[in-house]
């Protein structure tokens, strides 16, 4: 078990699940690492620095539909209903969302407690009067909602195109595993970044100040605080590449030079040009999207852009299970 130092000089063990996942994810061939690992108090800062880049659209385009949209989604949506947010909702965008639709209630779902109980706080301030229920749980199972809650019908919410950091087939299994979580009667509002021009997509995960690029090299920063790691940082680029089959961006860690180090104690070594694939954020065209939800349980009921097309709001409803056409 490895000690990490953490930022007040105490020391706490290092997650299993990461040391696992990052020992695996050397080892086998092509490199990768899952990109939930970007996430440590560095990480997620860089990540906020991201949506703030100019170059990457993703959280303005939505952040600004969704103030757009908000007077239409209520007459789908209706007043009363739970919102059930899949993510801890730091993002400016829950606000919006409560702030139109009337619910009557708010579950913030997350696997991070600390993360859920901060966000909690900040929105339970901006809605004194709304019950909000955090609950700490691996959203990527069916779960049973806090009771509080009652029969009141739901609403998921999953913003951002966290979606696209999915495999489609992971996809699928997480959108089935939130039907299941909210029931019959739900709906499900979900951001999904469409195909686009390269010219605008590359940038967006390949800034001019670089900030992707330190997002991206602080996964070996971070091995090397919790394991024990010896990566030599200067060995390795961030490259962002487009994989036109796939429909996805692929973020990965490539070797400018033939590299040795030790990580948990165990030896590896990566040739120059090698990479680890860190990240993939798939692209959905509209016709892709909507066969996605119908894979997940999910029947597309609205739909709404921005004028450029560049990011899509979902309405969906939970498919009633049948086994015939
Ligand atoms: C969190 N997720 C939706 C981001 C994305 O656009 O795929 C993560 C990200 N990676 C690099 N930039 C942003």
């Amino acid at each position: 078990m490895f000690k990490v130092e953490i930022e007040d000089g105490e020391s706490r063990l290092a997650d299993p699940r990461f040391r696992a996942d990052v020992l695996a994810g050397l080892a086998r061939r092509p490199r990768a690492i899952p990109a939930r690992w970007f996430y440590d108090h560095r990480g997620s800062e860089l990540f906020e620095a991201i949506t703030d880049l100019p170059e990457y659209y993703p959280t303005r385009t939505e952040t600004a539909l969704l103030h757009t949209v908000c007077p239409e989604l209520t007459g789908h949506i209706g007043a009363g209903r739970a919102v059930v947010e899949f993510g801890s909702g730091s993002s400016t965008k829950t606000p919006i969302l409560l702030g139109c639709i009337g619910p009557s209630a708010y579950v913030p779902i997350d696997i991070s407690g600390d993360f859920l109980r901060e966000s909690s706080r900040t929105l339970q301030a901006r809605f004194p009067d709304l019950p909000v229920h955090p609950f700490e749980a691996d959203f990527t199972q069916p779960l049973s909602l806090p009771a509080a809650i009652g029969d009141a019908p739901r609403l998921g919410f999953f913003p951002g195109s966290t979606i696209g950091n999915l495999t489609p087939y992971v996809a699928a299994d997480l959108l089935r595993a939130m039907r299941g979580s909210l029931g019959d009667g739900a709906l499900l509002l979900i951001g999904m970044d469409r195909v686009k021009p390269l010219d605008m997509l590359i940038p967006a995960y390949d800034d001019a100040t670089g900030v992707t690029a330190a997002f991206n090299l602080n996964l070996l920063a971070r091995i090397n605080r919790e394991l024990a790691g010896t990566i030599p940082l200067d060995a390795f680029r961030h490259r962002a590449i487009w994989n036109d089959a796939r429909a996805r961006i692929e973020m990965h860690l490539e070797a400018t030079r033939d590299a040795a180090f030790t990580v948990a104690g165990q030896d590896f070594a990566i040739a120059a040009g090698d990479t680890i694939h860190t990240e993939n954020s798939h692209k959905y065209g509209p016709r892709d999207a909507r066969i996605l939800l119908r894979a997940g349980g999910w029947t597309p009921i609205a739909e709404w852009t921005d004028p450029d097309d560049a990011f899509a709001l979902i309405l969906a409803e939970a498919q009633p299970i049948r086994m015939a056409p």
